[in-house]
Formats: C-alpha cells, structure tokens, sequence
C-alpha cells in the first residue's frame, strides 16, 4: 500500500478492525472505532499489531507488514481524522 499519500482514520485505518476487534477491545477498554481513541493509545496498538500479539495469534489475521506500516505513516502525519 502507498504509505507516503495523506492518509485518514476513516478511509484507511478504520477499516483496518474488524466488528470482532472493535467489540473485543470495547470490552477490553479500548475503543478502536474512534479517531481520537486510536490516536491516544497509537503506539501500544501499533507494538501490539506489529509483535503479532494483536488480534490474537488463535485468530490467524495477523496484521501483515502493509497494514502495520500504513497505520504508522498514518501516526508520523498526525493521526488525521
Ligand atoms: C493497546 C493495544 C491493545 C491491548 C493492550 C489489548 C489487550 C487485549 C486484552 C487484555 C484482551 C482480552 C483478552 C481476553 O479477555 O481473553 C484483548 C482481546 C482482543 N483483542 Fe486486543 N488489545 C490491544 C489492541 C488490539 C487491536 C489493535 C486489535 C485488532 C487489530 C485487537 C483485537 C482483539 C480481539 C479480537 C480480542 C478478543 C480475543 C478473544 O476474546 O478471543 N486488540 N485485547
């Protein structure tokens, strides 16, 4: 994916969470559906994705490099909405 375009929460990183993920981690205390609640817990969420930690490895959708490093571009720019 092209990292070095403007990128958005809601065009490219929003559809990054499944409904499973986004209902899970309510219940874990962290909204991953909003822009702002993404943006302040960006770097536990990236290390989780990254390491493969999150979503959890028993699920087998492991984040691939592309997704990680498009939801970094998308930090290094600020966490536009
Ligand atoms: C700061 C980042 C995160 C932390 C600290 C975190 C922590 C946790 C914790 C404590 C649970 C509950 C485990 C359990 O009750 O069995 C959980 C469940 C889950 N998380 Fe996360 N999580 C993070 C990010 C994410 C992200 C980014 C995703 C998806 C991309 C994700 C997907 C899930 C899913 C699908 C479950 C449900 C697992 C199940 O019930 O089998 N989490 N997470």
């Amino acid at each position: 994916m092209e990292t070095s375009r403007p990128l958005s929460f809601s065009a490219d990183i929003r559809p990054l969470f499944t409904d499973v993920d986004v209902s899970h981690m309510k219940q874990a205390g962290l909204d991953l559906s909003t822009r702002d609640s993404v943006a302040s817990n960006a770097e536990g969420i990236l290390s989780t994705v990254r390491s493969g930690a999150m979503p959890p490895p028993s699920e087998q959708r492991t984040w691939s490099k592309d997704k990680c490093d498009t939801f970094e571009a998308w930090m290094k720019q600020g966490c536009p909405p």
